[in-house]
């Protein structure tokens, strides 16, 4: 008895290595190089990116009851310059008391939610430069500006109202760039320059992780599903195999 486990064994193990042999040659070679791909349009659905990151829902809200997001989303697809967008958090929405949003225009809400861009892909680096050229217009243009800080790699944000920093990016490849503020960015030109002082002094940015690592785990992990890589197909494969060897084997165990 002891033989015949031990012979089934054998060719359990014979037979898995012969069908994974065989699978091996019978993957067909890469066919005729394929032709050199056209330059793919680095096309981002910014509302599927928002969707997926923040939680943005407020924002992503006010894009498109603005139709913003059309200005954006056209800006991302069909301009040379690329686009750059702050966008804060659900909880900046809701934390916002002093000066409320529910009193604005349609036009200063859409105003306000242009302010949260810039015409131009900037990656992370560039705010050093940006940061020596204040005020820099927002896509709402006119007096509508930000002043940008780099604190050793940190970009902090001034509109007057509200001061701010990048907490992390959630896509910066040419020509988008979407990155996580803290607080809705008010603009001036709206609330106006009587703006009342800071409750407290903002802390001064001490640490400074590369901006891609969200710096405090409390803030939420905005982790992106990491994609499982493709290997469903070899794991059926797998699992046809061992189905076989298992069957294989149990009738030989009978025979013997
Ligand atoms: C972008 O994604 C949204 C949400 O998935 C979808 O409704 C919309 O049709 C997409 N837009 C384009 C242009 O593909
Ligand atoms: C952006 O490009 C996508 C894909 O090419 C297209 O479906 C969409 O309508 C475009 N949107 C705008 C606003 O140009
Ligand atoms: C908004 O409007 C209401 C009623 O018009 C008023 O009572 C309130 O003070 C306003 N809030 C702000 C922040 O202006
Ligand atoms: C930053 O500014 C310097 C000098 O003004 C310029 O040479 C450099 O190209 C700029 N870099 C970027 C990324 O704009
Ligand atoms: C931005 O910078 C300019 C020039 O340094 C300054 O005049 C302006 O007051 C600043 N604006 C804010 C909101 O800090
Ligand atoms: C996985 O591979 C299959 C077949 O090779 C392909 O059709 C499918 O799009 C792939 N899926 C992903 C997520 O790459």
């Amino acid at each position: 008895m002891a033989s015949s486990m031990f012979f089934t064994i054998i060719c359990a193990a014979l037979l898995l290595c012969s069908s994974l042999a065989y699978a091996q040659k019978a993957t067909p070679p890469a066919p005729t190089p394929t032709p050199a791909p056209a330059p793919a349009p680095t096309y981002v659905n910014l509302t599927d990116l928002l969707s997926v990151a923040g939680p943005f829902q407020t924002f992503l809200g006010y894009l498109e009851s603005t139709k913003v997001i059309d200005t954006f989303q056209n800006q991302a697809n069909n301009t040379d310059e690329g686009i750059t967008i702050f966008v804060p958090k659900d909880a900046a929405f809701s934390s916002l008391k002093k000066p409320s949003l529910s009193n604005l225009t349609q036009d200063q809400l859409k105003s306000l939610i242009l302010f949260h861009a810039l015409p131009h892909y900037y990656s992370l680096a560039d705010f050093k430069n940006l940061s020596q050229m204040d005020p820099i217009s927002t896509f709402a243009g006119g007096q509508y500006t930000l002043n940008f800080t780099d604190v050793s790699g940190t970009v902090l944000l001034d509109s007057g109202w509200s001061r701010t920093k990048v907490s992390s990016s959630v896509h910066s490849t040419d020509p988008v760039a979407v990155y996580q503020v803290d607080k809705v960015l008010l603009p001036e030109a709206i609330f106006g320059t009587d703006i009342p002082p800071m409750p407290a002094p903002a802390p001064a940015p001490e640490i400074s992780p590369a901006a891609d690592t969200p710096s405090s785990v409390a803030d939420k992990g905005s982790s992106p599903a990491t994609s499982a890589p493709n290997s469903s197909n070899s794991n059926i494969n797998l699992g046809i195999f061992t189905q076989l060897v298992l069957a294989v084997s149990g009738g030989l165990a009978l025979l013997l």
